[in-house]
């Protein structure tokens, strides 16, 4: 039995309890593809209660054939398929945004509440004053002490933890994506100067290789930056241990109808075995990977109308890259 839950590497069982608990803001149901629920968590036990152990009953009448297009356009896609639906909790809109996939013969879906964000917001604000309030100490600390060195890896490490907080309620908001005109050089620069300094912390050589180009590509900065973070931890991930010099090295080059960014480590590789399941949702070969990083990726990439590919060679290193085409002028 699958379920999808939190990453792991963001939040810890303590505060994956916290969220589930006390915001009470995620619904995960197994089911069988006509709508049956196996298996749900407890939030999700709640609608089942009230409306029966089958998903399609969650709905009023006239959006059930929506909620039946969704399971159909989960079962043939291999990819996460999201879909704003309304219960019939309410004659109000809900919305309840629902994450779902595909997997061994079932469904997995993830649920998430509208009505909920407003209040997750200001759970978020009050998770951030946390890291912060612990970081203003340290700083005037060093201030005090001079021991800068000393101090220095609490200081990051709460930094990334916001980084974290900040970045799962970007996945959980409903956000939708916010397209600019930007020039594909422009866009490999902010990444540049992100990637190198994450390298930089993680003790890994970081180079990169920009290719000019005068055309332009739609993208949403926020998300092709959740693209790259999920890349680079993957590539982190993939050189923990490596005993050679750790390399990542980011390309950026001008194709026939569009632009090409790419990440390359020199880490294990990968086998073809695995290299034909990354990116399906939920494969994973890490104990704690919850094997979403790169399926989301995918997702994001496909929404910006472009293509998404790994190669490998076992003992010599990953190459994830993503195409974005360019604006017809
Ligand atoms: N740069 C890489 N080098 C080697 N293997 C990789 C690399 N990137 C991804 N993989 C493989 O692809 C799998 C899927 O990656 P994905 O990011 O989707 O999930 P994950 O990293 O396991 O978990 P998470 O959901 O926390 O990201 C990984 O478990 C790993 O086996
Ligand atoms: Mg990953």
């Amino acid at each position: 039995m699958i379920t999808i839950i939190y990453r792991d590497s963001l939040l810890s069982v303590s505060e994956k309890y916290q969220f589930e608990e006390q915001l009470s803001l995620e619904m995960r149901f197994c089911i069988e593809p006509d709508g049956r629920i196996i298996e749900c968590n407890k939030k999700g036990q709640l609608l089942v209660d009230q409306f029966g152990p089958n998903f399609l009953r969650f709905f009023t009448e006239q959006i059930a054939g929506e909620a039946k297009v969704y399971l159909n356009t989960i079962i043939e896609s291999n990819d996460i398929v999201s879909a704003l639906l309304t219960d019939k909790l309410s004659d109000r809109d809900l919305g309840i945004l629902y994450n779902g996939f595909f997997k061994d013969g079932k469904i997995i879906l993830v649920g998430y509440r509208t009505q909920m964000m407003s209040r997750l917001a200001g759970e978020f604000v009050h998770e951030l004053r946390n890291p912060l309030t612990i970081i203003k100490g340290f700083m005037q600390l060093c201030d005090h002490t001079k021991e800068y060195d000393k101090f220095q890896p609490i200081i990051l490490s709460e930094v990334e933890r916001m980084y974290t907080i900040l970045e799962n309620f970007l996945t959980m908001s409903l956000r939708k994506n916010v397209y600019r005109s930007m020039n594909p050089d422009e866009l490999c620069k902010k990444l540049v100067s992100f990637l190198s300094s994450e390298c930089a912390v993680h003790k890994v050589a970081f180079d990169y290789d920009i290719s000019y180009s005068e055309n332009v590509c739609k993208v949403d900065l926020d998300k092709i930056k959740q693209v790259l973070i999920n890349l680079l931890r993957n590539a982190l991930e993939a050189l923990e241990g490596h005993l050679h010099e750790k390399k990542i090295m980011f390309r950026g080059s001008v194709e026939d109808k569009g632009y090409r960014f790419s990440l390359i480590d020199n880490g294990p590789g990968v086998e073809t075995d695995v290299l034909k399941n990354m990116g399906q949702p939920l494969y994973t070969t890490k104990s704690k990977g919850t094997g979403i990083g790169l399926s989301l990726c995918k997702k994001i990439i496909a929404d910006h109308r472009g293509t998404f590919c790994v190669s490998s060679v076992v003992g010599k290193g990953t190459t994830v890259s993503f195409f974005l085409p360019f604006i017809s002028p």
